[in-house]
């Protein structure tokens, strides 16, 4: 197996869907799937070219009321690249005698390769190879690139090439009762006779977007000028170009095309800039090397080397690409944040989640320029949090659940349940903890980069405007003595009403509570840390009056956390008193349950009534609080500290993992008492998307959270890399029987190298005359390290079976 290389061998039409979106090409600005170029939506094939931030909101009526959705959208496709011998009909492979077809990517290089042989109804013996890009830093350009051989016929035949803004956004069935048509207004032209142009613009968001595409003709490898014709309506443009072919004369179309939008930096207008870049743009074989030269800088900053196993070392391989093809250096001047599910189709309609929280610790220790960016698409939309606020009624700023163009809340107000057929109101907006990750995303990114000057200018701002939020969002109830925050969904999107009640929302879960008190504690500590002159200006500016920050300091002693059993945390007030799920049964009747919420529903009974949850909600604590922090968090509280084993068996049982991120999670929280199951966890979230886990989610798009999550795991799991207090921590534990775990870092603007296996961990800096030292804590012992040294760091106790050291 070569872990740099995906293979797909024949063509079967179930699986296009999958290839498509695993075989996305993209480099952060734009991405375009592994569609075949000849190919249409069709139910079978779908290309879909998605640029980072381009939404654009459209109303539908759905069960008797209007509802406005916006979506990531889908661009002119400028895939198209067909032909046709003699006067035949235009290439469909499913006309003809399939001899071969495999499709390969090249994780290393970014290429993606297709080789097909065919026999027509004449029979005819064809043979085509098609390679495309799209440039990693020429973030505007794309290639594709189509050779033709005929084997055993001579004669007339013709390609066309073109630009089809024909396309709508109809990638997601359960979506397609919803409006899909973004583009308006499409022109097109040829500004020469070999290249041709597309534009329109986006419906509401009258966002522009351009597309020229260049074509140049190579018959044994000699360029030639063969006249090509225009075909053309507004929203649709081709060359056909026409040929004589000789028997074993290689013919070769290269297509290069530039991809333009209104939103850009340093632009006049897209159809200039689109233009220009492809008049300008080198050739296929120039393009497609420097594509690889950048993609090879950015596999060296983000080396993962699993030396034991092939699988998984290609399932790193395909995490690490697709997680930089959403979001890479392209990414650093845009507004965009990190859709949950890449730009690799149309599920939950690119919309931004609470995901980057499993994003971002990849990025903060390679990529912070990267990192703090992302940050600031949060930032800029503290407005719009602080208007969402104050408009239900609270303080501070209320982040979005599922965040788009401006920051404004995004989720569905419906949505459909496939299995019953039944719009449904969606009451997960009341996801609040959003905020929450948003502000621990704010904070680590700060501990790991050391970036004070975005602390300083925009991070504190955001923490202690969410601060402001949740604490208004909490109450004192006299009864406990304590603060509780209701009518809020938890991580656990099954539960978001308590059966028989009208009003959504649940009360204290404990996720949200626990880690309000994290908040505020940080939020007391974030003005402890700020420079006098920022937090006087900022403490004038919003208006922090010391009550205020009494309240931070009382909800972080007093705020409830519900408990039942023998020092169980409930997910919520009243989660022990649901009924229990005959998980059993409901195996054995369904098979796959992960989607147990739209089973339950489907039978008209409600998910809210069981002790049955879809991803990790109590167990988000021990992955995001080491054991350390929680217990000083519960302390603070007049908590005891529960067992971290006991608690992770009671909800192991109890969830069904209908998100990928759960799989993330669970392997954290077992990795140091239950390595199997740990290691087991893992290779679920490896074969996320590879496999397709969830039975046909990967065709709508890839699992990003899960992807990156799987580089988190590695990195600072079993790695047990962790920045505070100035050092480097390594903590490490890794199976030694898989061989070791090679990482590369950053730190403190440095290039480090990591190896571990087992216990053992060897730590490298990149030589260099004018770095600091840095210094590496591993157990009890502290290094300083000058450039280019190595130290070789050892855990006493080996592992076997539980770990002694165990947090547990
Ligand atoms: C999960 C959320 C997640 C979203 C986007 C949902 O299925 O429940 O936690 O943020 O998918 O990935």
């Amino acid at each position: 197996m070569n872990p740099w290389q995906l293979d797909f061998r024949g063509f079967d039409p179930h699986d296009e869907g999958r290839r498509e979106a695993l075989c996305t090409l993209g480099n952060g600005y734009f991405a375009t799937r592994g569609a075949a170029p000849e190919s249409r939506a069709d139910g079978v094939h779908y290309p879909g070219t998605y640029v980072a931030g381009c939404y654009d909101r459209l109303t539908t009526t759905i069960a008797g009321q209007e509802v406005q959705n916006e979506s990531l959208v889908n661009m002119p496709n400028w895939l198209p690249v067909t032909f046709r011998i003699d006067e035949g009909a235009w290439f469909d492979p499913a006309q003809v005698q399939l001899l071969d077809h495999e499709q390969e990517l090249d994780l290393e290089r970014g290429i993606l390769v297709r080789r097909l042989r065919f026999r027509d109804e004449q029979a005819r013996t064809t043979r085509i190879v098609q390679r495309r890009f799209v440039h990693m830093s020429r973030p505007h350009l794309a290639g594709l690139e189509t050779t033709l051989v005929a084997e055993d016929w001579s004669g007339p035949m013709t390609f066309r090439c073109g630009i089809d803004g024909r396309v709508t956004n109809c990638g997601v069935e359960r979506y397609r009762d919803l409006a899909g048509r973004h583009l308006v207004e499409h022109q097109s032209f040829e500004v020469a006779p070999n290249i041709a142009v597309l534009h329109a613009r986006t419906s509401q968001s009258r966002i522009r977007v351009a597309e020229a595409a260049r074509l140049r003709v190579f018959v044994a490898g000699e360029l030639i000028d063969p006249g090509p014709s225009l075909v053309r309506q507004d929203d649709l443009i081709a060359h056909d170009i026409p040929l004589d072919v000789e028997q074993n004369a290689e013919v070769r179309v290269e297509k290069i095309v530039s991809l333009h939008t209104s939103l850009d930096r340093a632009s006049t207008e897209p159809v200039t800039e689109a233009v220009d870049d492809v008049r300008d743009a080198a050739g296929f074989d120039d393009l497609a090397r420097s594509h690889s030269l950048a993609w090879a800088h950015l596999h060296g900053k983000f080396h993962c080397g699993l030396s034991m196993s092939g699988p998984a070392q290609q399932a790193v391989h395909l995490h690490l690409f697709h997680l930089l093809q959403t979001t890479s250096p392209n990414t650093v001047d845009l507004d965009a944040g990190i859709p949950a599910r890449g730009l690799h189709g149309e599920a939950y309609r690119g919309h931004i989640f609470w995901d980057e929280l499993f994003v971002l610790p990849t990025l903060d220790l390679r990529l912070p320029a990267l990192a703090r960016a992302l940050l600031l698409y949060r930032y800029r939309r503290l407005q719009q949090a602080r208007k969402a606020a104050r408009d239900a009624g609270f303080a501070g700023a209320m982040f979005p659940w599922q965040s788009g163009s401006n920051g404004r809340e995004e989720t569905q107000r419906m949505h459909l349940n496939p299995r019953s057929g039944r719009w449904l109101p969606d009451h997960t907006h009341l996801q609040r903890h959003i905020g929450l990750a948003v502000a621990h995303n704010v904070w680590h990114y700060h501990r790991a980069s050391g970036d004070e000057e975005f602390f300083v200018d925009f991070g504190a701002e955001m923490i202690l405007e969410i601060a402001r939020f949740f604490t208004s969002l909490t109450h004192y109830d006299r009864s406990r003595d304590r603060y509780v925050i209701r009518g809020v969904v938890g991580p656990d999107e099954y539960h978001t009403a308590y059966p028989g009640r009208d009003r959504p929302g649940i009360d204290n879960n404990a996720y949200t509570n626990i880690m309000t008190a994290w908040l505020c504690r940080t939020a007391v500590h974030v003005l402890r840390e700020l420079p006098d002159q920022r937090r006087g200006e900022l403490v004038d500016a919003l208006e922090i009056r010391h009550p205020e920050i009494d309240r931070w300091k009382r909800i972080s002693q007093r705020i409830f956390v519900p408990f039942h059993g023998d020092g169980i945390i409930s997910q919520f007030d009243g989660y022990d008193r649901l009924a229990e799920l005959d998980w059993d049964a409901y195996r054995q009747r369904y098979g796959d349950i992960q989607r147990l919420d739209r089973i339950l529903e489907a039978e008209n009974d409600d998910p809210n009534r069981y002790q049955a949850s879809k991803q990790a909600d109590v167990l988000m604590l021990f992955y995001l609080l080491s054991a350390e922090e929680l217990g000083e968090i519960l302390g603070g509280l007049g908590y005891p500290m529960p067992s971290i084993p006991d608690n992770i068996e009671y909800y192991l049982k109890r969830t069904s993992h209908g998100s990928t991120l759960s799989a993330v999670v669970h392997a954290w929280v077992l990795a140091r008492s239950q390595r199997h199951r740990a290691l087991e966890f893992f290779d679920d979230v490896l074969a996320s998307d590879i496999h397709d886990t969830q039975h046909g989610t990967t065709a709508e798009g890839i699992h990003l959270a899960a992807m990156s999550g799987s580089i988190d795991l590695l990195q600072r799991c079993f790695a047990g890399i962790e920045i505070r207090d100035g050092a480097l921590h390594l903590n490490p534990l890794w199976p030694s029987e898989l061989g070791p775990l090679g990482l590369s870092i950053r730190y403190q603007g440095q290039p480090v190298t990591i190896e571990v296996t087992g216990r053992t961990a060897t730590i490298r800096t990149s030589p260099g005359r004018k770095r600091a030292p840095i210094t590496c804590t591993c157990g009890t012992r502290t290094v300083c390290l000058g450039p280019g040294e190595t130290a070789r760091f050892s855990l006493e106790h080996p592992i076997r079976g539980a770990d002694p050291t165990s947090l547990a």
